[in-house]
């Protein structure tokens, strides 16, 4: 289903030393594949999900500090990714605006990080019209966050993912 329309972005971004094939099942994230090899035989987690914030007014003061919860960063949606998904929150992120996020399941065992990753279209299909843009999440655990991200200016941005590799 969607793995067809994953596939391109997937070999796009890790080209580096793999093919097709064994990318596809790092996308599918559904255990096998195994880490390193030698000591480690358990394979953990995956596929990762996240909660997502987007606030409509508010400049980080750090990338550790959430923004305030009192509504004085404007209104807010809360959503949730997970890998190898598209999620269309009721309402974008626009610049001016921040997003947060906390890991609500891992990663597998292996990954080094995830990002959490906004479309400028709708849908989060690789067409030409379509840009993405990606905040790190500072850890690998749940509850490991994005404390605040701004988007750059430009555009918006209306469909979120977590891409963690
Ligand atoms: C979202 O906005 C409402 C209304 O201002 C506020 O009560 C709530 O705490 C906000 N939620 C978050 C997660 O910031």
């Amino acid at each position: 289903m969607h793995f067809s329309s994953w596939t391109p972005l997937v070999v796009s971004l890790l080209t580096i030393s793999t093919t097709a094939i064994p990318i596809l099942e790092v996308r599918k994230n559904g255990g096998g594949g195994g880490g390193g090899g030698g000591g480690n035989t358990a394979t953990r987690g995956g596929p990762a999900s996240a909660k997502v914030t987007l606030y409509s007014q508010y400049t980080c003061a750090a990338p550790n500090t959430p923004p305030p919860t009192d509504g004085s960063a404007g209104t807010n949606v809360t959503f949730s990714v997970t890998e190898a998904q598209c999620t269309i929150p009721t309402t974008g992120l626009q610049y001016g605006g921040a997003l947060t996020a906390s890991l609500t399941a891992t990663p597998k065992t292996g990954t080094v990080g995830c990002y959490i990753v906004g479309h400028s279209q709708q849908g989060c299909g690789i067409v030409l019209s379509n840009v993405m843009y990606g905040w790190p999440v500072g850890g690998t655990s749940v509850g490991s966050s994005l404390g605040c991200g701004n988007p750059p200016s430009g555009t918006s941005w209306s469909a979120f993912e977590i891409i963690c590799q």
